[in-house]
């Protein structure tokens, strides 16, 4: 650790009051030079997925999220209209809804929002609410799951103000059934209370897809289009996030410019963030990902930023083959929560024992808007939170440890939006660096048929449950059915009161009956 490398190696934005300190990477010439065929072709990439290539073959779809902070790039003027008409209709839609001149149909202001989504479709807006919304005048709640019981937690904190609530119902693909669910859960709580749902709700989602067809029948109030060129986990800011964002009152402009500074100085060939972000992930884990990547903003208002770039990183990354078809199993772990209160748990860990990580810190500068008190004798809350940082940082690295620190002026939309478009495009470069598709989710597709699988049994296994107890076995025979999973079928079919359970020596030995 030294001033002097601290000092050449500092990457500096003056203009965004941005910087990134890689000081305590390592990173080589050597290793510069070595990669820089690998990088020359990076910017090759980025540049034509930019001009409109087909960028993620798997799907055959372009890649349009950098499109989105600058319409002029989209390749043609059809591509950008799709960001400039759904910009102009959700500003005008947010602000009839703010005045009051689109109301709920009992004549009240809406004064929550109920987002249904999952996914890139609800982690955007939940980091966004988290760091930008403590000024809105709206209260968000969210559906990001299945769980009935989670939906009915969030039920009861809303209470009877389902009147004054839009709910917001988010999907790309307008089939994803974890957000299906939510939407009928939703439907039913508002009908319980004699609303109309559908006149409580709008949607975002892809023409013709299925909950445009369900909104179209049903009449929502409005609906906004998701267009297939903008990924799940890169569409906060599309419709996806901005719908969301405008109707909370935040400042959606800001954010789309903060990003679109970041990308016209990370489209540079030197002095390039996202490139620094990218190699120091390479270098740190081999270009195999055998390193996680450990986020630590030191601000609340960041909490979500780790599980938001845990999303972004390893869905994008995280892929089992290259782009040539070669068996790569690539990805790189990314976890965190917030600093200092990390250090009180799992920091430990970090310092001491296994090294199977780096670490990112996010350090806002501007500590609060207000005055502080003096906690100590000339000391503030805001000079400990800072020296955690600087102390977890030295001594991390004191014991081998490398960090990157990333700095920012405070935490506006204009910020955000910075840190947001810095992170895609490092997820792109790497991507490029190692050779995969960072636009398509084999795996998630794959979990979401798995699921099928299960619920298809689950039918057979309760239309095969009688009055005369039977074991799994004998089900599985009946059903054609693997046993362990008719098994699973009967414990859950017993949990949720829909089937008896009689207790044996072992699960084989169980015992079911209809409920
Ligand atoms: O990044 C992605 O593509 C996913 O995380 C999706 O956002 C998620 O699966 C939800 O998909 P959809 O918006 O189609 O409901």
């Amino acid at each position: 650790m030294s001033f002097e490398n601290y000092s050449q190696s500092l990457l500096r934005y003056p203009e965004l009051g941005f910087s990134l300190d890689l000081s305590l990477m390592e990173i080589s010439a050597s290793f510069r030079e070595e990669m820089s065929t690998k990088i020359t072709k990076a910017h090759t990439d980025i540049k034509a997925l930019e001009a409109g290539e087909i960028a993620n073959p798997d799907e055959g779809r372009m890649v349009g999220h950098y499109w989105l902070r600058n319409p002029d790039l989209a390749p043609n003027d059809q591509l950008k209209r799709e960001i400039t008409e759904p910009l102009a209709q959700l500003k005008d839609f947010a602000a009839k809804v703010l005045t009051g001149e689109i109301k709920a149909p009992g004549g009240s202001h809406f004064q929550n929002l109920l987002i249904i989504g999952i996914g890139g479709s609800a982690l955007g807006p939940q980091l966004i609410e988290e760091a930008l919304g403590a000024g809105s005048s709206v209260v968000t709640y969210y559906f990001d799951n299945t769980d009935p019981a989670g939906i009915d937690r969030t039920l009861e904190k809303i209470g009877t103000d389902l009147d004054k609530t839009l709910a917001l119902v988010i999907s790309k693909s307008g089939g994803t059934p974890e957000t299906r669910n939510g939407m009928l859960e939703a439907k039913a709580a508002y009908e319980s209370q004699g609303l109309d749902f559908a006149k409580h709700t709008a949607a975002i989602t892809g023409e013709g897809s299925k909950l445009y067809n369900f909104a179209k029948e049903e009449g929502f109030v409005e609906i906004f289009p998701m267009e297939d060129w903008v990924g799940g986990r890169t569409s906060v800011m599309s419709t996806v996030g901005l719908v969301p964002m405008a109707l909370q009152g935040i400042d959606i402009d800001e954010l789309i410019e903060g990003a679109a500074a970041m990308d016209e100085l990370t489209r540079q060939d030197s002095n390039n963030a996202a490139m620094e972000l990218a190699l120091a992930w390479y270098h740190e884990g081999n270009g195999r990902g055998e390193k996680d990547m450990v986020v630590l903003p030191y601000k609340d208002s960041l909490m979500l930023m780790s599980k938001y770039l845990q999303q972004l990183v390893m869905e994008s990354l995280g892929k089992e083959k290259d782009l040539d078809g070669r068996i790569v199993h690539q990805g790189i772990a990314v976890y965190g929560n917030k600093g200092s209160t990390d250090q009180h748990a799992y920091v430990q860990q970090l310092r001491d024992g296994v090294h199977n990580f780096f670490a990112t810190f996010i350090e806002v500068r501007k500590p609060r808007s207000g005055e502080s008190i003096e906690v100590e004798e000339g000391v503030t809350s805001g000079d400990f939170l800072q020296g955690f940082l600087r102390g977890t940082r030295a001594a991390l690295y004191e014991s081998g440890r490398r960090s990157i620190t990333i700095s920012i002026p405070e935490v506006t939309p204009y910020t955000v939006g910075q840190l947001i478009a810095l992170f895609e495009r490092a997820v792109s470069f790497y991507a490029s660096l190692v050779n995969i598709n960072a636009y398509h989710q084999p795996g998630v597709e794959a979990g979401k048929k798995a699921a099928g699988v299960f619920l298809d049994l689950l039918k057979k296994v309760k239309g095969a449950l009688a009055e005369e107890p039977t074991d799994a076995t004998a089900i599985a025979a009946q059903t054609g059915g693997d046993a362990e999973a008719v098994y699973h079928c009967l414990t859950h079919l017993a949990a949720s009161g829909q089937a008896r359970q009689v207790l044996g020596a072992s699960p084989s030995q169980d015992q079911f009956a209809k409920a």
